[in-house]
């Protein structure tokens, strides 16, 4: 039996961090790992130029970012097929024929571009692709007969585009070429969003806020002992506040099993006061260290050689386009445009 398909996708506009982690990049491994899955895994370029058409530079240096950010974490390409989006010119062509299917007034009602737009600070000037990425988006997913996507909460909108182009394709041009892909949503709490090291609802790097998996054990201890805590536990014997507080947040996340009844009466010490937070925040710092310390590793290990890297890439990209060939010659039959 066929392996259902998993893909999943990053914008290359910075490095990767926690939240990221958390929220997406360590279930992949554990995925891959799991051994039941044809995945693919790539970096979104265009869908990065969609809004950075200017910072061309900036998503280069990205590509070679994330790539090592995935290595690092143990995507590995002799398991998971590892692309970049620009170098299947298969995608823009079904973007293409997917447009037709779209209407103007669908696009401008999708949530997440909305929200987008907003931030963005567009005004009238809202680039065309960028209003039209989820289209794009859909080619991705379905040039790959993607089954299954996990991806954030953000990212639903996205998820019901693409179902309502398979169902629409398919049903205009009488074929079953296309698959509907099911998306997969955070389930605990803590896989959803990660709050910032400050408490903001948010890790990003325009807040400066987060710890990348690329940080060195220095500056991650650093970022640690100045997260923020309880502003009213001014002396270790003042009883302080669980709720809000970063670092026992962060402990609820990252605690393994066998921390957990250290971190619960940590809690119980902290409330009733004569528990510092620089205790809080070292042990934090272990914790948080068991898992970033050997991705650090591996992230040197292969950062030695981008060449190799690059080399991993294209090699990838090959993979994946003879994949997305293969779907966008059955698109062109099933349309009637394969006229040769
Ligand atoms: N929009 C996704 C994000 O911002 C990235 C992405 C592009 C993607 N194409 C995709 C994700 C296809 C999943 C599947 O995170």
């Amino acid at each position: 039996m066929k392996k259902p398909v998993i893909l999943t996708g990053d914008r290359p506009t910075g490095k990767l961090h926690l939240g990221h982690y958390v929220g997406s990049l360590k279930n992949r491994f554990i995925l891959q790992e799991e051994n039941k899955y044809n995945m693919f895994v790539f970096l979104a370029d265009q869908q990065a130029l969609t809004d950075h058409a200017k910072e061309t530079e900036k998503i280069r240096e990205s590509i070679g970012n994330v790539a090592l950010d995935y290595l690092s974490v143990g995507l590995d390409p002799s398991k998971s097929t590892i692309f970049i989006q620009s170098q299947i010119p298969e995608l823009a062509e079904l973007t293409m024929y997917y447009m037709n299917l779209v209407s103007l007034a669908r696009l401008e009602r999708n949530p997440t571009v909305k929200t987008e737009i907003a931030q963005k600070g567009f005004g009238t000037s809202i680039p065309s692709g960028f209003l039209v990425y989820p289209i794009s988006q859909a080619a991705d997913i379905t040039a790959f007969k993607a089954n299954l996507v996990p991806v954030g909460n953000d990212q639903k909108p996205m998820i019901e585009q693409t179902r309502e182009i398979v169902r629409s394709f398919n049903h205009t041009y009488q074929t079953d070429c296309l698959v509907e892909p099911e998306g997969i949503y955070p389930t605990s709490e803590g896989a959803g969003r990660l709050p910032g090291l400050d408490g903001n609802a948010k890790m990003s790097k325009s807040l400066g806020n987060g710890i990348y998996l690329s940080d060195d054990a220095d500056t991650v201890r650093k970022k640690v002992m100045s997260m923020y805590t309880d502003p009213n536990h001014i002396k270790v014997e003042d009883p302080g506040q669980i709720e809000g507080n970063m670092v026992f947040h962060y402990l609820d996340i990252f605690g393994q099993e066998e921390d957990r009844a250290q971190i619960e009466s940590m809690k119980e010490h902290y409330q009733r006061g004569g528990l510092g937070d620089v205790k809080t925040k070292r042990f934090l710092l272990d914790i948080l260290e068991r898992e970033l310390s050997p991705i650090r590793e591996r992230r040197l290990e292969y950062a030695k050689d981008m060449g190799e890297v690059f080399r991993m890439l294209e090699e990838g990209s090959q993979k994946a386009r003879s994949v997305a060939a293969q779907t966008l010659s059955e698109v062109k039959s099933a349309m009637g445009i394969n006229y040769f």
